[in-house]
């Protein structure tokens, strides 16, 4: 009697197991060569949760054409630099949507004093008004990645004052006498998914300037390799956590056999390169500029400021919001005031190795090394 019950209850679970395999089987969408095993891995049902994270809020209705004899926005208001090229009705849609995206629970307040709107006194407007610039910096200045889709305050804050994906800082850790453990070997690190890698290659490669993340030297011999076992681990880090970010493998941006061959990559790596001067140049303009206004509660425990990088605006998605624009209904932040137009690393350098549009190119050109130029450095640490 008890066999053929726990036949019977065996059966079942086979089935309800075969359910669930084919209910949430992982899709396989091939997007490279063929042969190159370029595939995109992913199980629809995680696609489908991600989504109401991914919908956009209905936008406010159009703002009306300003009547005439109506005042400009300067003329109507008193402290106004940088939107100084919308309209007074087309101020107040702005105005409701900040309420939207940023403060849904408390409205204009959390940036204004309402008995004197043009005061600066809240920290949070002072902010806004900074966010306001970098998004309109984004949405020109950083076409390379964002494209035509571009971003608004939504896209990184989805309703909240402070949006998932910024970051801190690691603490420095004491040198001991075996030398610096470099934020290895710590458990349950998501940024670099909990390997043992050092645990803040965020700091490392998104907060300078410029710094080639490599892995392989182009020079045969040591002592002018300027990669090092160090750079290697950062860059693994770093890798982990770009992928972590856009919720795909390796294999979205590399062909995974010759992981530093551009020729080889898919264009998505040419975008994701931009991508990396994109967040550098934003948390050097904008996010490490705006650390003395931070309460004490917004700092990490070492007193850093938070900054954002791929998470903050994909949040686990290939494109944020699924690539879906808000510029039709919110074209007010795609003008060009407040756009900063300095000279940040916009383009590829001469010469940079280009993905193969098939992915089939057999042999490459005569003094094409297929890595990307890198300066000789001084001297590596
Ligand atoms: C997330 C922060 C934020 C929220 C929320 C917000 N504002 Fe503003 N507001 C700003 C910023 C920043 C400016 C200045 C824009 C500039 O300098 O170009 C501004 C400017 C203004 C001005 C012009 C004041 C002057 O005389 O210079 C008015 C009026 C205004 N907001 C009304 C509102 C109203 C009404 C609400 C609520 C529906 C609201 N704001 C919600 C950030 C915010
Ligand atoms: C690329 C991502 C990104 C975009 C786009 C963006 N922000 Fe932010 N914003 C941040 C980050 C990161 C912080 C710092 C959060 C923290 O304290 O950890 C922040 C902080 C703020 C704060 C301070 C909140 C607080 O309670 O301390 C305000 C206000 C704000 N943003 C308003 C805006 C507005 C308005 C827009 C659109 C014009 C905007 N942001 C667009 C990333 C973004
Ligand atoms: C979203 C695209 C993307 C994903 C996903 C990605 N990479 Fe990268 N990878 C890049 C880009 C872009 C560079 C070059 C960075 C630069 O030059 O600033 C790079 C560089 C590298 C390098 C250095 C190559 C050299 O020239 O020495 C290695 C190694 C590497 N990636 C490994 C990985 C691994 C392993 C993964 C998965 C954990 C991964 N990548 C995921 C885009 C990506
Ligand atoms: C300011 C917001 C923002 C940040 C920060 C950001 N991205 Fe993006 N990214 C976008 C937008 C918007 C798109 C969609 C562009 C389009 O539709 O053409 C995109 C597209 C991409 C794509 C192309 C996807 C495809 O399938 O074509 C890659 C790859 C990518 N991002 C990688 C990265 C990496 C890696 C980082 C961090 C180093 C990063 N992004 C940081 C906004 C951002």
């Amino acid at each position: 009697m008890i066999r053929i019950f726990a036949a019977i209850a065996a059966a079942f679970l086979g089935v309800l197991f075969l359910a669930y395999m084919l209910t949430d089987s992982t899709q396989a969408v091939q997007h490279g060569f063929r042969g190159t095993s370029m595939t995109v891995m992913y199980k629809p049902a995680a696609v489908e949760a991600l989504k109401p994270l991914n919908a956009i809020p209905d936008p406010e209705d159009p703002a009306d054409p300003p009547i005439i004899g109506q005042p400009t926005i300067t003329e109507r208001y008193k402290n106004i630099q940088v939107l100084k090229d919308l309209s007074v009705n087309e101020l107040s849609r702005v105005m409701a949507a900040f309420v939207t995206w940023v403060a849904p629970e408390e409205g204009c307040v959390y940036c204004h004093n309402t008995k004197n709107m043009a005061s600066d006194e809240k920290y949070t407007k002072v902010a806004a008004r900074r966010m306001l610039q970098m998004t309109r910096t984004i949405n020109n200045e950083w076409t390379q990645h964002v494209g035509s889709t571009g971003v608004t305050c939504w896209t990184c804050h989805r309703g909240q004052h402070v949006p998932s994906g910024d970051w801190f800082a690691q603490p420095q850790q004491h040198v001991r006498m075996l030398g610096n453990r470099d934020g290895q070997d710590q458990a349950g690190v998501a940024t670099v998914g909990n390997s043992s890698l050092p645990n803040d290659p965020l700091t490392t490669y998104l907060t300078r300037p410029d710094d080639n993340i490599r892995v392989q030297g182009t020079r045969p011999l040591a002592g002018a390799n300027p990669t090092s076992v160090k750079k290697a681990e950062h860059t693994y880090g770093l890798m982990i956590y770009m992928a972590q970010s856009l919720g795909v493998n390796c294999d979205y941006c590399h062909n995974t056999r010759a992981l530093a061959r551009w020729e080889q990559s898919s264009p998505q790596r040419i975008t994701a390169w931009y991508g990396i001067r994109m967040v550098r140049s934003l948390n050097i303009n904008y996010l490490i500029p705006l650390q003395p206004i931070w309460p004490d509660y917004r700092l990490s425990a070492e007193g850093d400021g938070p900054k954002l990088a791929c998470a903050t605006c994909h949040k686990g998605a290939y494109k944020p919001l699924y690539g879906v624009s808000m510029k039709g209904d919110w074209p007010e932040f795609w003008r060009r005031g407040g756009v900063d137009t300095s000279n940040e690393v916009r383009t590829l350098p001469e010469n940079h190795p280009l993905p193969d549009p098939q992915l089939v190119k057999i042999g490459l050109p005569e003094g094409e090394t297929g890595y990307a130029p890198e300066p000789v450095p001084p001297e590596e640490e």
